[in-house]
């Protein structure tokens, strides 16, 4: 959450700023601002509410050349969304911005006597005037002091008005990435924001201060001594990043699911069976647990809850899934056998890594199922599978969840292979049939105009129901999440067979129930549960496989996947859903990529 960039160098500060924080709107877009040494080396200040495009708009009128500059775009915590509150914050000599929560704020305002100096309602301001305090002329003394007061979570980059042309930066646990390049240096919460520049980058180790200048670039180790970094190389492109000639991020990354699979799976086949060689995973870690504990938040969570459905009865183990926000404050019953499988996109999600470390401590060996390469889970976990998504912009994920879901099928091929549950043959039918549903998501994009007629009822309704039982189910979920957060049309997800326990009162003439029914063990149970909700009015929206047979009248539209096999079904579902929500928010003139409240990488709790 709120996203953050510094660079000082040749170039043109300003564009790179402002480009930056285009590139990082998806963290946070409540207001957006920048702070720069002008010609005179003076530092100048402008933010604004609302999103990016209006502080450039802003930015254009202003002509004056900078090379040394912060940029941050901010998804409000403390503070309402004004101008006052944007960031940069300044304070004395300091200007800086910052990403996550500052807790003892309280405390350093009353230390510092700091009541009557406060321009804006932030814990940053807060940190900024303490450190401004601290400060006597050597910038990382005072920010080694600083981090001694502070508690919570932070990014922070920093320029002191007595030191034009030089960024500082430190965090705790929110992310920071930076980048020496031949035109100068750069710091951003996010990789998407250096990779125009570079693809060979560091991770700002916690509490670590960093030095940018113009012609260098100094990571000092907690003692203060230069250390250095440890650069790691992305293969994600420019490309990646844009929407060539998609009208949505959203649209663009749905498309690029089958492509994505590919990337993911087809490095890790070997001899026709998953193999996570190259990946350190030894077959020990499969072979040992006599428990799996998937902690997740979000669609990562859903995809959780997908696995949980395949691998229990395959595995015969139990298989828990978790709300990581709910685990890191639980006394979960873990030990040294059980495998926690830890699953996030971006690798920076505060209660999912919090959750990770918390299983850690209990001896458990921890597996992350990460998109971002050097992310802090990725680099605390014991074990990682990096998914091969590419950027994911969109704050609605689609492609993120694909490609989870395929390493999570990897993972429990190989798991049930080595623990004699699959023979060699049994495991190679398997891993075929999951590169099968790539061609199924391919016919299921090539229908997209089903999807699109199929919202105009829905997007006038309020409700929505979506059901299932199952593994129909646990899809559901993520079909009910992505409809709600970017159409803003109230969606629940249930059982089907809990329907009739309370929620079948909400059925009434017209309202839309999204039915999935792919699996031939409950498919007559769900379809008598699709007969309880017509008979009382329901707009029923089927969803089945190819071969399904259903009396005509049943549903008022009926989509129709390739014939997948049952466990496989999810991904041309997932095809489905995410079109339904798309066109749902497009439908209603939303702002399909960024929708209202959320962002995409939540490093706050
Ligand atoms: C946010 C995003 C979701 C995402 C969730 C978990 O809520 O909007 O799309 O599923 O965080 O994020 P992660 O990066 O851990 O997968």
């Amino acid at each position: 959450m709120c996203g953050i960039i510094g660079y000082t160098g040749p170039l043109n500060a300003k564009k790179i700023l402002l480009d930056g924080l285009s590139q990082l709107e998806y963290r946070g877009y409540d207001s957006a601002g920048i702070a720069y040494f002008d010609a005179a080396s003076k530092i100048q200040l402008v933010k604004k509410t609302g999103k990016v495009a209006n502080l450039k708009e802003f930015c254009s009128r202003i002509q004056d050349n900078a090379h040394c500059g912060l940029g941050h775009t901010r998804w409000a915590t403390h503070g309402d969304v004004t101008d006052q509150n944007a960031h940069p914050h300044q304070a004395g000599r300091v200007t800086l911005i910052h990403n996550g929560i500052i807790e003892n704020y309280r405390e350093l305002t009353r230390d510092y006597g700091l009541e009557g100096k406060l321009k804006s309602q932030t814990d940053s301001e807060v940190a900024a005037w303490v450190l401004d305090a601290l400060y006597e002329g050597n910038p990382a003394k005072a920010i080694q002091n600083l981090l001694n007061h502070l508690e919570g979570s932070y990014g922070f980059c920093i320029m002191f008005a007595d030191r034009p042309g030089e960024i500082y930066a430190v965090r705790n646990v929110s992310p920071l990435v930076a980048a020496y390049t031949h035109s100068g240096a750069i710091i951003a919460s996010d990789l998407t924001a250096l990779i125009p520049y570079t693809r060979r980058y560091f991770v700002l180790p916690e509490q670590q201060i960093v030095k940018l200048t113009a012609y260098q670039l100094t990571l000092y180790d907690k003692k203060g001594h230069p250390e250095e970094p440890e650069y790691l190389e992305v293969n994600w492109n420019m490309d990646a990043a844009m929407k060539n000639g998609f009208p949505h991020f959203m649209l663009k990354e749905i498309y690029e699911q089958p492509e994505a699979l590919k990337n993911t799976i087809l490095p890790r086949i070997s001899k026709g069976l998953p193999d996570f060689t190259d990946d350190q995973i030894p077959d020990s870690v499969f072979e040992t647990c006599d428990k799996i504990h998937i902690i997740a938040c979000g669609t990562a969570m859903h995809a959780g809850m997908v696995a949980r459905a395949l691998s229990e009865p395959l595995l015969r183990i139990p298989v828990i899934v978790s709300i990581a926000s709910e685990f890191r404050y639980e006394e979960p019953l873990i030990n040294e056998n059980t495998l926690v499988i830890v699953i996030s996109q971006s690798g920076e999600t505060i209660d999912t890594l919090a959750a990770m470390r918390l299983a850690k401590s209990y001896g458990s060996k921890t597996l992350s199922i990460v998109n971002v390469k050097g992310s802090t889970i990725a680099r605390e976990s014991d074990y990682v599978l990096y998914t091969h998504a590419g950027p994911e912009i969109a704050v609605a994920s689609t492609k993120a969840y694909s490609v989870q879901l395929a390493a999570l099928y990897m993972l429990i091929c190989r798991m049930a292979f080595v623990r004699g549950k699959y023979s060699r043959d049994q495991s190679a039918a398997f891993l075929s049939s999951l590169l099968d549903v790539i061609p199924a998501m391919e016919t299921m994009l090539s229908r997209k105009e089903e999807e699109k007629n199929l919202v105009t009822h829905l997007i006038q309704q309020s409700d929505t129901f979506f059901i299932g039982r199952g593994r129909d189910y646990a899809f559901s979920l993520e079909g009910a999440l992505k409809l709600k957060e970017i159409s803003y049309i109230h969606a629940e997800a249930y059982a089907a067979g809990e329907l009739k326990h309370g929620t079948i009162a909400l059925i009434t003439e017209g309202v839309p129930v999204i039915a999935i029914a792919t699996q031939e063990r409950v498919f007559s149970k769900l379809i008598s549960n699709v007969r309880e909700v017509k008979a009382r009015g329901a707009f029923v929206i089927l969803l089945t496989k190819s071969s399904a047979v259903v009396e005509g009248n049943l549903a008022d539209i009926h989509i129709r996947i390739p014939d997948v096999d049952d466990a496989f079904a999810v991904f041309p579902i997932a095809v489905i859903l995410q079109l339904i929500a798309y066109y749902a928010s497009l439908g209603k003139s939303l702002d399909v990529d960024q929708p209202r409240n959320l962002a995409k990488s939540v490093t706050v709790e």
